[in-house]
């Protein structure tokens, strides 16, 4: 019997379909599959044991050890032999946190885990690690794959485009045209992808990648295949063991394909049912205001989730209107006690603000969360005594242009922080020091 297989996420659709099979959706229902765990064998080792394995493994010299994921293999794919993995140092991400951090947000316990600090500079490192190994592997077992093909809001397709470059496999990147950020957009195009700009949302390039990826030659790297849910469902893991084996009260992850969350859920599942935790936190999703779905869903208590067209915002990559995974993030918001919150355009940003003030270098998408912990706090709903973990998804870098406007002239930000042109005679450098000395007392 298998270790992990998929299986459709419809529970009146008990099929198993081997982790080599091309196949995305379950054939009975259409619904997305999820990867299944033989949770028997994994329990024949103590939580004990799972910890000490894991410890040992942290940040190791080993190359497949050192990864955050393929640290916990066994978790993640137990049969892939450890020869296939496609690895580039993902994960093992620190977990950030301090008195700075907790002055700017009035709270004590509040800790960042810094996903986008990985080999592309966002979270989709951890799963397209997953992906990219499984296919490789099936490769070499003969499988026709000839590319693997993804649509994106910018962070997939530079997340695809290393690992299958790394790999020596070909990749077909589907974004839309002018709605990413420029080192977004560099990201594939230096890595050597077929980079198709289409005019259209990121919602219209999904559909067509998903007609494209029909053709079983094209393997599709969009986080509706499971695989990449199991790279990511990770994150909750590390966090667990960079507190010492618990869970924070919260978690507020941004939201915008939704396959995030499902993945954060199911990797604290398994911590829990395997004995490494002995409770679970709440749960809370941060969307932009310009595209908030799920927020209006969670208004009419998920009866009813209308898809819309999103509007822009500065947080692109979670420019979504119709999210592939929204039954997952609902079913998981449901077990989770989970919320949702909004963000708006100067709400993310002046939370993101905060965060650079601490230390950080805080993307749009991190800003919408952090921007909902500060609602939810507000509201009572986060309360003072508790400890709230922030998922940041992505790297501040990759979004230039974010922060160079927060802290332009033009700007009426209230953390801007603007240089100053100054002549070069150490008279002049000396009055700006005492200036900005006396400023800040
Ligand atoms: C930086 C960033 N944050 C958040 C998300 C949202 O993740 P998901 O689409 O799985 O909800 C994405 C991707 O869509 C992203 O690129």
């Amino acid at each position: 019997m298998s270790q992990a297989w998929f299986q459709s996420i419809n529970p009146q659709y008990t099929d198993r379909y081997a982790l080599d099979q091309i196949i995305y959706r379950c054939p009975g229902s259409g619904d997305l599959l999820e990867v299944r765990h033989d949770m028997d064998a994994l329990k024949k080792k103590s939580a004990q044991d799972w910890r000490d394995l894991f410890e040992s493994r942290w940040r190791s010299q080993n190359k497949a050890d050192a990864s955050g994921i393929w640290g916990k293999r066994e978790w993640v794919l137990p049969e892939l032999p450890v020869e296939d993995i496609v690895t580039l140092g993902e994960g093992a991400t620190a977990l950030f946190s301090g008195a700075e951090l907790s002055r700017q947000f009035a709270h004590q316990d509040i800790f960042v885990k810094l996903c986008g600090n990985s080999h592309t500079g966002s979270f989709k490192d951890l799963g397209m690690t997953v992906l990219v190994s499984q296919v490789n592997h099936m490769i070499k077992k003969g499988a026709p794959i000839r590319a693997i093909a993804c649509a994106s809001t910018g962070d997939t397709s530079a997340a695809l485009a290393a690992y299958a470059a790394y790999a020596g496999i070909l990749s077909v990147i589907l974004l839309p045209k002018n709605k990413i950020s420029l080192a977004q957009l560099m990201q594939p195009i230096a890595n050597g992808s077929l980079v198709l700009a289409l005019d259209t949302d990121f919602d219209g390039c999904m559909e067509i990648v998903q007609q494209l990826t029909l053709e079983k030659d094209i393997y599709l790297a969009n986080s509706m295949n499971s695989l990449r849910i199991e790279g990511q469902k990770t994150v909750g893991i590390e966090v667990a063991q960079q507190l010492g084996w618990q869970l924070p009260d919260w978690f507020i992850i941004p939201g915008g394909n939704l396959g995030n969350v499902s993945a954060l859920s199911a990797g604290l599942k398994m911590l829990y049912e395997l004995g490494l935790v002995n409770s679970l936190p709440r749960i809370a999703v941060a969307q932009a205001e310009a595209a908030n779905p799920l927020y209006l869903a969670s208004k009419n208590g998920f009866k009813d989730f209308q898809p819309i067209t999103a509007k822009e915002t500065a947080a692109s990559a979670i420019r979504i209107g119709n999210p592939i995974s929204v039954k997952k993030a609902i079913a998981t918001l449901k077990e989770f006690g989970g919320v949702v919150e909004q963000a708006s355009e100067r709400e993310l940003a002046d939370a993101a603000a905060l965060g650079d003030k601490a230390g950080l270098l805080v993307d749009p998408h991190t800003g919408v969360a952090l921007a909902a912990f500060k609602k939810l706090k507000a509201a009572g709903v986060i309360r003072e005594h508790e400890s709230a973990v922030v998922i940041s998804t992505a790297h501040g870098l990759k979004f230039a242009d974010f922060k160079i406007n927060y802290h332009s002239p033009e700007s009426t930000a209230p953390h801007k922080n603007l240089p100053v042109d100054l002549k070069p005679t150490l008279g002049a450098v000396k009055d700006a020091v005492a200036a900005f000395l006396d400023k800040k007392k």
